[in-house]
């Protein structure tokens, strides 16, 4: 199983509804057996992606090419053994949620994943809360 792990800035030419994006990926995910989780604030997106490799690389191409975001960086590719996202998740944080509470989503949603893809998570949660 491939895992993918990505992190881009919203476009603000091109402003969305994060809801959008809910939709057609748990959609598409559910049919391609991806788990994972995207991680958005309306200024970053930071993305797990796991499942099938190919389906994996499919889904990564389609998200590559959308114009809602851009300066997408890959931060890891790594081969797992298991799902360390049992589902497909989105963690949205709206401007002035609580902070705290939201970091503690993230590491709930995370408990499973490596201890890098952990941190990465949480050190950007970490920095954007403190933004
Ligand atoms: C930040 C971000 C994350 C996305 N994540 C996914 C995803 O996990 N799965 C997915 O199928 N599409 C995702 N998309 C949407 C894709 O870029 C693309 O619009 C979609 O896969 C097209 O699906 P369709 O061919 O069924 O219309 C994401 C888009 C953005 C901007």
């Amino acid at each position: 199983m491939l895992q993918l792990v990505y992190v881009s800035s919203a476009n603000p030419a091109a402003p969305c509804p994060t809801q959008d994006i809910l939709t057609v990926s748990r959609r598409n995910n559910a049919r391609d057996r991806i788990s994972g989780l995207l991680y958005a604030d309306g200024g970053r997106f930071l993305q797990a992606l796991e499942g099938p490799e190919v389906a994996v690389e499919a889904a990564f191409t389609r998200i590559q090419c959308d114009p809602r975001h851009r300066a997408i960086v890959l931060l890891s590719r790594r081969i797992v053994d298991r799902r360390e996202f049992g589902h497909w998740e989105m963690a949205h944080r709206a401007p002035g949620a609580d902070a705290a509470s939201f970091l503690a989503d993230v590491q709930r949603l995370t408990a499973d994943a490596s201890p890098d893809v952990r941190g990465t998570f949480e050190g950007l949660v970490q920095t954007r809360v403190l933004a």
